[in-house]
């Protein structure tokens, strides 16, 4: 397949990445930016502004965070030639779904390595979904069994195909993966040049696999951004800590500089990098009342849907920020990552039975209970 320059803002800035990384225009870029003026008149602050980044219309099949990171991952899969791509995340995983959907617009295959996570409706949609999306899915117990299944899985494609599958890794995040959050941070810069909104003194976004909050503050650093970013830590630490941050902030610098030197070696900025601990409540996957509040609050105030998981556990702490007086006189962005097509009609008179058997457990126990009130 042939992959055509493009315009995304970061290659623009740094016209020498286009000829060393891989990019394929998969995104409907740049997302929109709009101001939450229900929500500030609710929260009565006069003095606190508050926006939404709509990366929930990134793209089409998916929208959410993942199609800026995929736009890199899949330009190298298929530019080395692969046929087939093999990725991790939670049995409801948004990453692993996204990477099948745009895989296959791609003409390439792909296999979903998935572990258990707390039940809910959105875990059964991701579900079928893939199902639909012809998606090759397998679940195991743990970490550990994950990574010997999928050892199995790629012995096994290579003995199929002739070929092994390219590996992407949990939320894409690596460094050519973030390259599109950085690009992401270069979009909201040209959209503060352009007048949509006043430059944002924190943007508040979750922290999976760190991808999305890390790629941004190197963005925001080299686009000459004053903004701190808030990463709300939704995942265990293993998966999200400081010193990963740092570590990931250093290679995707590396690797942009490599491509393109005039992008610049930054040192990691501790103190723009706000890391929120307090939302993260019991596991991954397992809803706060907190961040069910807060997704009610946003859909009544904006018609905007989170979920419990990632966005609403990361729209609690803007909140919480609000409440506290911490934003007064400040302008905060929130990171909407969460995906808003609908798959209703994709999905509707699946059977769940078409799945692998380890997986109907999702839809014969109950789904936990935040996930059953209105919201
Ligand atoms: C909706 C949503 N928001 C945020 C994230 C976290 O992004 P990252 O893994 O880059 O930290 C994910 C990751 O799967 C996600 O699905």
């Amino acid at each position: 397949m042939s992959i055509a320059p493009t315009d995304r803002p970061l290659i623009t800035h740094y016209p020498g990445i286009q000829h060393a990384i891989s990019h394929v225009s998969l995104g409907s870029l740049p997302t929109p930016v709009e101001r939450l003026q229900t929500l500030e008149q609710v929260l009565g602050v006069s003095d606190t502004r508050l926006y939404v980044k709509r990366d929930d219309l990134s793209g089409r099949p998916y929208g959410g965070n993942k199609v800026r990171k995929l736009e890199f991952l899949l330009a190298r899969a298929a530019q080395q030639g692969y046929k087939e791509v093999l990725t991790f995340g939670g049995a409801g995983s948004n990453h692993a779904l996204a990477t099948g959907l745009y895989a296959r617009q791609m003409g390439l295959q792909s296999i979903s390595m998935l572990i258990p996570q707390p039940n809910a409706q959105g875990v059964r949609t991701n579900l079928l979904m893939s199902l639909h999306a012809g998606i090759e899915l397998h679940q195991s117990p743990g970490m550990l069994r994950t990574a010997l299944d999928s050892l199995k899985q790629v012995g096994l494609h290579k003995l199929r195909t002739g070929q092994f599958p390219y590996l992407i890794a949990p939320g894409g995040t690596s460094a050519l993966g973030m390259v599109g959050f950085v690009n992401a941070a270069f979009e909201l810069k040209e959209q503060i040049d352009h007048g949509e909104l006043p430059e944002p003194d924190l943007i508040y976004a979750a922290s999976g696999t760190m991808g999305t909050v890390v790629g941004l503050l190197l963005g925001l650093k080299a686009a000459g951004l004053k903004a701190k970013v808030a990463a709300v830590r939704v995942t265990e630490a293993q998966f999200s800590s400081e010193r990963k941050a740092a570590r990931l902030f250093r290679s995707t610098a590396r690797l942009l500089h490599r491509a393109d030197p005039a992008f610049p070696l930054l040192p990691f900025p501790a103190e723009d990098f706000l890391f929120v601990h307090d939302f993260y409540g019991e596991a991954y996957g397992l809803y706060t009342p907190e961040a069910m509040e807060a997704v009610r609050l946003l859909n009544d105030t904006s018609g905007l849907h989170l979920e419990g998981t990632y966005t609403g556990k990361t729209f609690a702490a803007l909140l919480a920020d609000v409440k506290a007086n911490r934003l007064e006189n400040k302008s905060a962005l929130f990171w909407n990552t969460h995906n808003s097509q609908d798959f209703s009609g994709e999905i509707a008179g699946m059977d769940y039975h078409d799945l692998p058997a380890e997986f109907y457990r999702y839809f014969e126990e109950p789904v936990q209970p935040l996930d059953l009130l209105p919201h």
